[in-house]
This record gives structure tokens, sequence and C-alpha cells, in this order.
């Protein structure tokens, strides 16, 4: 089912992104975006969709993309000199030392945009409310009151001592977001009640923290082979992380803390939630 889901995902990015002129940026977009990353947020969404009864997959796979697409925009502004200046990700070079900084802001932008081109485009020809409210979702979760938000207060939490809201937030914002909205989004394409969303959304915020402790524990615990992005980037950047607030002991506890309550939220909501159970549970027990 997670193969199915990331070959259709993986064979619609490559249609979204067959190369013209100019060249370079497809194919610095192309670079980073295929042959790499795990793909969690759009089998979050699909499986989301699929576990509340959505039986059309094409309606999803645009909203998919995007989300990915979304996603790799922020990796690669993330990797660079001026954020976390990391030189490998998804097991390669980072696209600003292949392609160069100026080409690598703007394969970011060009995937943001894009990603939103897309779910219009979708969204006006098929003119059904739904569409339009899943880009909504994704976009607040994406914007300046989400992972921007997210990111820039891991910028301005470097090289301080800061209290344990403030690191909720961070976490909360930078990643956890997003996650809840791939899930929520597969909520409202799939016609889901207004109380299954709202409970499909508390469980995506519970494994969006999971997901990010586990990160940060990845980064002390891993090899930057196994990883495929350099380990103890936290520790250069004297970044405030899960593991600098509460140790290393504590932060695994949490993550089994979080993981659990995710599940115990998706099993109240009684879908045909197999694949998502599974595929929450390989999340916590993931190497890289
Ligand atoms: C990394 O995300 C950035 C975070 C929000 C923790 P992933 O671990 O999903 O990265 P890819 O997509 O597999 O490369
Ligand atoms: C980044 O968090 C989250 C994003 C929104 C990109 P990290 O900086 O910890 O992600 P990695 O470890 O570089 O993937
Ligand atoms: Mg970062
Ligand atoms: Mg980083
Ligand atoms: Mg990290």
């Amino acid at each position: 089912m997670n193969t199915d889901y990331i070959n259709i995902v993986n064979s619609n990015l490559e249609k979204y992104l067959k190369i013209e002129y100019p060249n370079i940026i497809y194919e610095s977009m192309n670079y980073s975006i295929l042959g790499g990353g795990k793909r969690v947020r759009p089998c979050l969404l699909l499986g989301s969709y699929n576990a509340f009864g959505g039986n059309k997959i094409e309606e999803a796979v645009p909203f998919a993309c995007a989300i990915e697409m979304i996603h790799t925009y922020s990796l690669i502004h993330d990797d660079l000199p001026g954020m976390d200046d990391d030189d490998y990700r998804r097991g390669k070079l980072s696209n600003h030392k292949v392609f160069g900084e100026g080409m690598a802001i703007l394969a970011g932008d060009a995937f943001l945009n894009y990603a939103y081109e897309i779910m219009l485009n979708f969204s006006i020809e098929k003119f059904e409310k739904k569409y339009f409210l899943a880009m909504q979702k994704i976009a607040e979760a994406a914007g300046l009151k989400g992972m921007i938000k997210g990111q820039v207060l891991d910028i301005i939490s470097e090289n301080k001592q800061i209290d344990e809201k403030t690191l909720l937030s961070i976490d909360k914002n930078k990643t956890a977001k997003i996650l809840q909205a791939s899930m929520l989004a597969g909520g409202i394409l799939a016609n889901a009640s207004k109380e299954d969303l709202i409970k499909i959304e508390e469980a995506g915020y519970y494994l969006g923290i999971s997901f990010q402790i586990k990160d940060d524990l990845l980064d002390i615990q891993s090899t930057t082979e196994v990883l495929g992005k350099p380990i103890n980037s936290d520790i250069k950047n004297n970044k405030s992380t899960y593991i600098s607030i509460y140790g290393e002991k504590k932060a695994e506890n949490d993550l089994k803390k979080y993981t659990d309550k995710t599940i115990e939220i998706l099993n109240e909501l009684k879908l045909m939630n197999e694949f998502l159970q599974d595929f929450i549970l390989k999340l916590l027990e993931r190497i890289n």
C-alpha cells in the first residue's frame, strides 16, 4: 500500500516536472524531489483519504504532490548557508552545493509557487468547495502562522536557552502543522464529517510532534550515510531541540508517548485505518 502511494506520487511528480527551457531550474528541482525522501506527507494525505472512504485517488493526488513540493522547497531552503548550512540531503549533496545558492533559492521558490498552481488549477477545473478548503488548510499550515513561523522561531532560538513552551511551539509550527494538514486534507477530500476532521487534525498534531522528536534523536543517534543528511547538525548550529532541552532519555519516552496518543485518537475515529496505523508505528521506528 505504502509503496503504491509512493509510486503514484513519484510518477505524478515526474509528469509535473518534465524538463523544458531553461533546463537548469527543472534539473535543480528534479534533483531534490526525485530519487530521495520518504514521502511521509503525501502518504499521510492519501492514507487519510483512503481511511475516510475516499475512492477516487486522482482527486487527492494533485494535493499529495503539491504538499511534497512545499516540503521539498522547505528542505532546500533549510539547508542553505543562511539557515542550517547542511551539505547533504536525501543521500546526496544539498541542492545549493550542486546548483549554487541562487538556483537553490529559485528551485525552492518555484516549488512553492508550482504547488499552489497545481492545487488551484485542479480546484478551478472541478469547482467544488472541498478542493479550495483542502488548499486553504495546506496554505495555512505552510505559511506565516505555520511552517514559516516555526522556522523563524527555530532560527531565533539558536544559541539561546528557551522554555518548554517555546520548544513545543517550534516543533508544532515547523513540522507538525504540515503533517496535520496532510491528514486533514485527506479527510476533507474524502468528505469526512466535521467531528472526524477535528479528530484527525488532533492525531496529526501528536504525530507531528513525535516526528520532530524522532528527527532530533536521529540527529545524534544515526550516521550521515543512513540518515542521508549530516548528523550533529543541531549541535553544530547550537539549536534548541527536544534533546537540548530535555535530554535523550526523555525524548525517547515522549516520542513513545506522543505516538501512543496519535494511535489512541485514530482508534477513536473507528476508521479503516490499518494503513495509517501501520505507517505511523513505522515512523516511530524509522532509521532515516
Ligand atoms: C525532514 O523531513 C524535515 C522535518 C520536518 C523533520 P523528512 O524526514 O520527512 O524528510 P524526507 O522528506 O524524508 O527527506
Ligand atoms: C526543519 O527541521 C523543518 C523544516 C520545516 C524544513 P530540521 O532543520 O531539523 O530538519 P532537517 O533535520 O534539516 O531535515
Ligand atoms: Mg532547520
Ligand atoms: Mg535542517
Ligand atoms: Mg533535524
